[in-house]
């Protein structure tokens, strides 16, 4: 691992998944390797929200990553758009990105829906502006959840063309970082088939870092479940997907096996299971919770992080961006 570099959409709240799949995988990563993280506030163009509410949602999000564990002193944590070498290098990058490649993007079909004609060109042109993300800082991995795996590959083609196009090796081709287990792909509380997403119109869908103690408890309460009893034997929960969720949140949240949790639960239902599982995630949560309440108040302390970050993180980049725009004939100087 030489450099890592991931990025979170500042939109609304963070929710366990964003936690288990990614945040608290950086934390670890930042005592390990270079780390740069950031607030994806341009790719949060794709949907048009009032610029006060995409402000205050980038401070949000800044304090929650501090809060999780992120630290701006060992971390370069900053906003993408305080960055331009960001957007240039998307555009750059735009040159040798194909449509088909696009097309075929999972996040783009579903997120566009019937509605092509109607998409924006940002949400369309969404990963190409994450390649730039990536490659800008000669990423050599990219902690992320499973669902991100297919833009985190696009990036990797994009670079091996990029290369081969102008006759360099200018970009390093990352790697995605995915967790194991129930960590890389947190399932909606509500159905097993659907991940945990902020977009979600049910707020019982997930758990958010705001929740309080009895909001937790009670989204685990009325999880859905089915009325078998726990097996000892992880493989025995293949077929049932709310079942399997729920002991791999628990594993995840406690660091322990599924095969562990379950020796602790085998033979009972979810109604010894469930408060089990709202204990350790109030345990795990409600002090990032506390942080995020003190530090979300202090605008100043977070604009001097955020500012501090992007100076950092513009002097990183600007190398890279200099030689992709000479490899293109771009810079007579
Ligand atoms: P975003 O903002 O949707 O999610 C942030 C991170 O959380 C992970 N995640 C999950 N992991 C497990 N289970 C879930 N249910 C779950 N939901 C979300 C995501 O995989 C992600 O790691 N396009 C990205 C942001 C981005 C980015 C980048 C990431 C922009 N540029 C460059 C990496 C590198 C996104 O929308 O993530």
């Amino acid at each position: 691992v030489t450099r890592v570099v991931s990025g979170i959409q500042p939109t609304g709240n963070l929710h366990l998944g964003n936690l288990l799949g990614a945040i608290l995988r950086w934390v670890k990563m930042q005592d390990e390797a270079p780390c740069l993280f950031f607030l994806a506030d341009l790719h949060s163009l794709s949907d048009h929200i009032p610029a006060e509410t995409r402000l205050a949602q980038v401070r949000s999000m800044a304090a929650a990553l501090v809060a999780s564990g992120i630290d701006p002193q060992k971390a370069i944590l900053f906003a993408q758009s305080d960055v331009p070498a960001h957007a240039e290098l998307c555009w750059l990058l735009n040159g040798t990105a194909r449509m088909g490649w696009l097309h075929r993007m999972t996040q783009w079909k579903d997120k566009s829906g019937k509605n092509k004609e109607g998409a924006s060109v940002a949400l369309f042109d969404y990963p190409v502006l994450q390649a730039a993300d990536i490659l800008l800082y000669q990423a050599s991995h990219v902690p992320v959840g499973e669902d991100q795996k297919q833009h985190i590959e696009l990036t990797r083609d994009i670079a091996i063309k990029f290369n081969q196009d102008t006759g360099t090796d200018l970009f390093t081709v990352p790697q995605p970082f995915i967790g194991g287990g129930t960590a890389a792909r947190v399932m909606s509380l509500r159905d097993g088939s659907a991940k945990m997403s902020k977009s979600d119109p049910s707020d019982m869908s997930r758990i958010n870092l705001v929740d309080s103690d009895e909001e937790i408890a009670a989204k685990i309460r009325k999880a859905r479940t089915d009325p078998e009893p726990l097996p000892g034997d992880p493989e025995l929960l293949k077929e049932r997907p709310e079942a399997r969720n729920l002991v791999g949140i628990m594993a995840a949240v406690t660091n322990e096996s599924e095969a562990a949790v379950l020796a602790r639960f085998e033979g009972q239902g979810f109604g010894a299971f469930k408060p089990a599982l709202a204990d350790a995630l109030v345990a795990m949560i409600a002090p990032i919770r506390a942080r995020f309440n003190e530090l979300e108040r202090d605008v100043a302390a977070l604009d001097r992080i955020l500012d501090d970050g992007a100076a950092r993180a513009n002097a990183l980049g600007q190398p890279t961006l200099l030689a992709a725009k000479r490899a293109l004939g771009l810079s007579r100087h």
